[in-house]
């Protein structure tokens, strides 16, 4: 498998108690490297067109209120396999659910407050990564 990168957000909830950098050494640990990092407060426009494939879910509006509740750290994160590597140490989207040891079980607070979002597909990691970042913006 070939380098590949993803795009992952710290979430609100993770930004508010001060876990950026215990979940970078998560995502270092996991053999990632942030190759684009930045924190933003994203617009309510920005965050309903970055979910807007998830527009006619019921958790929807909720989901954006949260997301810009307060700051983010959005992120390209580069390695062998990332997308599945990043989904694997995030850990299920309820924290509930999630592994011992993963982002999630450690750190989210609910379903909604989960910390942290990663890319599903090459298609979608080249979609948001585009959405937050300039070419120039990204160093591997
Ligand atoms: S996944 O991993 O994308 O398949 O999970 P999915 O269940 O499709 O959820 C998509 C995103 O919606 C968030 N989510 C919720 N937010 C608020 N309330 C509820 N009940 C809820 N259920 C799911 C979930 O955290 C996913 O956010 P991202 O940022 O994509 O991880």
């Amino acid at each position: 498998m070939a380098l590949q990168r993803t795009f992952s957000i710290i979430k609100p909830d993770a930004t508010r108690r001060n876990l950026t950098g215990a979940i970078n050494a998560k995502i270092e640990e996991a053999g990632l490297r942030i190759v684009a990092q930045k924190r933003i407060h994203m617009t309510k426009a920005q965050a309903e067109t970055f979910y807007g494939v998830h527009a006619e879910r019921p958790f929807f509006n909720d989901l954006v209120s949260f997301m810009t509740s307060g700051p983010v750290v959005v992120q390209v994160l580069e390695g062998e396999d990332a997308i599945a590597a990043y989904r694997k140490v995030m850990g299920a989207t309820n924290p509930a659910n999630a592994e011992a040891g993963t982002i999630r079980k450690e750190f989210a607070e609910s379903i909604e407050a989960n910390s942290v979002h990663g890319s599903d597909a090459p298609e979608t990691a080249a979609v948001e990564i585009a959405y937050f970042f300039a070419g120039n913006e990204i160093v591997g």
